[in-house]
């Protein structure tokens, strides 16, 4: 490698110009629709650059564009991508992802489709979408349409398209198999885990929280099971879902996935920025021996059908970018650090704190309210935004 490291320059409360602006769209099947009416709804300021950009959905555009590196600069022939429908599955960094989508929607005024749960019970939690209705989400003002999808399900391409109308984006995440089964357990069964720290006991598999954790991302994807037994074609199935999305992440891969996600879409820098959400803090105290890891992946063979053929598909696409990929993800890394430290510790004393330009993203500033939405879980922030979708429901129902 002839090129020099990449040097972060950290630079803290330097004087920014600073430039508000508010921009008032929503979702049609045309794209998107100028429309000057509402203003109830979350106003942020949003990159300039993402100004009069077209959006061009097609296939052809999207693959030429997976080789550029760079945020959007004039010239260059991107258009972002606003439309996406995305299976949040569980424990796998999801929840992560899910809040980086929810911000892109508020800080580009998209609708974000919402459970029909106001206040209730798991309220963030769509769920299963067997019997999905209209009613099944929050409304909008007539005319309009959703745009985004982050929130729980289980995986109909059907409805996801029924959702989100306009050509979305399918998108998805998976974590390897030994892992999320552990992370699961630890989850559901809150750390009464028998045989600590060694959990994998003969007994396990007759506990009904491990056999849910042994079918693992396979429910989240729609596969049916008579009790333990399969009811469709794994490999079949494996095959239909790797072709239905256009990009799985991998948790294992979490930045370098964000950093293909961002140029599939031909978002910014400052689109993928997040800080880790919902980690689990019970898991400290396990280990596996590696027979207890051969058990545990015998018993999630659907899931590691998945998550093989996503990595390996992930893989290629990252080694295609070459060595200097490296360089990028590095640098995003430094980025992230600088965000989080801006949050947890700067917020306090600066008003924001502005991420230099770099050979892959223009100069940004995160703001004390970009943090406020970076940090907040996410039961809060959907009934947050089920609230404001509500308002802007009654407000406008009748488009105006
Ligand atoms: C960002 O911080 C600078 C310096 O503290 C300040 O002058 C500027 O107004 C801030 N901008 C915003 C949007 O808060
Ligand atoms: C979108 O991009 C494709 C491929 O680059 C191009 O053929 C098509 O004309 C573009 N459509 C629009 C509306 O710009
Ligand atoms: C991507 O960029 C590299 C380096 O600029 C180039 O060698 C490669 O051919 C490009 N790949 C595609 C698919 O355009
Ligand atoms: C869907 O509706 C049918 C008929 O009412 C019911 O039997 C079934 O349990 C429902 N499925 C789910 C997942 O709620
Ligand atoms: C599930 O399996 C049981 C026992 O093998 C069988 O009796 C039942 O018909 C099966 N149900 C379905 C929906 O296939
Ligand atoms: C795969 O997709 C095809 C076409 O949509 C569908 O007919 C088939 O049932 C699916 N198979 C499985 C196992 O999901
Ligand atoms: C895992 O499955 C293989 C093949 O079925 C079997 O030979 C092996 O004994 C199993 N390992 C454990 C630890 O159960």
């Amino acid at each position: 490698m002839t090129r020099t490291l990449m040097v972060i320059v950290v630079i803290t409360s330097l004087l920014v110009i600073y430039v508000m602006e508010f921009k008032v769209y929503h979702g049609s099947n045309e794209g998107r629709k100028s429309n000057s009416g509402p203003t109830s709804f979350i106003s942020e300021q949003i990159p300039t650059k993402a100004n009069g950009i077209q959006q061009n959905t097609s296939k052809d555009n999207l693959v030429a564009n997976t080789n550029i590196s760079k945020d959007q600069v004039p010239g260059i022939k991107c258009s972002k991508r606003f439309n996406i429908a995305f299976l949040k599955t569980h424990k796998s960094g999801s929840t992560t992802v899910s809040n980086i989508l929810y911000r892109f929607a508020i800080r580009n005024r998209l609708n974000l489709a919402l459970p029909n749960k106001r206040g209730k019970p798991n309220h963030w939690v769509l769920g299963d979408l067997t019997n999905f209705t209209d009613a099944s989400i929050l409304r909008l003002p007539t005319g309009e349409h959703y745009n985004i999808l982050a929130v729980e399900s289980i995986y109909r391409r059907d409805v996801f398209r029924r959702i989100v109308p306009s050509n979305p984006y399918f998108l998805t995440i998976v974590r390897e198999p030994v892992d999320r089964f552990i992370s699961y357990v630890f989850f559901n069964k809150k750390n009464n885990v028998e045989g600590m720290p060694y959990v994998i006991k003969n007994s396990f598999l007759k506990d009904k929280v491990f056999k849910m954790a042994a079918k693992g991302m396979s429910l989240d994807f729609g596969m049916k099971y008579n009790g333990s037994k399969l009811l469709l074609d794994p490999r079949r199935f494996v095959q239909n879902i790797t072709t239905d999305f256009d990009l799985i992440l991998v948790a294992e891969y979490f930045d370098e996935s964000l950093l293909l996600l961002k140029r599939q879409l031909c978002w910014e820098l400052k689109d993928i920025i997040y800080i880790s959400k919902n980690v689990n803090a019970q898991k400290r105290n396990y280990a596996l021996d590696a027979h207890d890891v051969e058990r545990v992946r015998n018993l999630t063979q659907v899931d590691n059908m998945l998550y093989s053929k996503s990595k390996t598909k992930l893989l290629k696409q990252i080694w295609k970018l070459g060595i200097e990929f490296l360089d990028e993800v590095f640098h995003f890394k430094g980025v992230l650090k600088l965000v989080k430290n801006y949050c947890v510790h700067g917020m306090k004393h600066f008003s924001n704190t502005t991420i230099p330009e770099s050979e892959w993203n223009q100069r940004f500033s995160v703001t004390e309210g970009d943090c406020r939405y970076l940090l907040m879980d996410e039961p809060t922030l959907v009934g947050n935004l089920q609230e404001r979708t509500w308002l802007r429901y009654t407000k406008f129902r009748d488009g105006f």
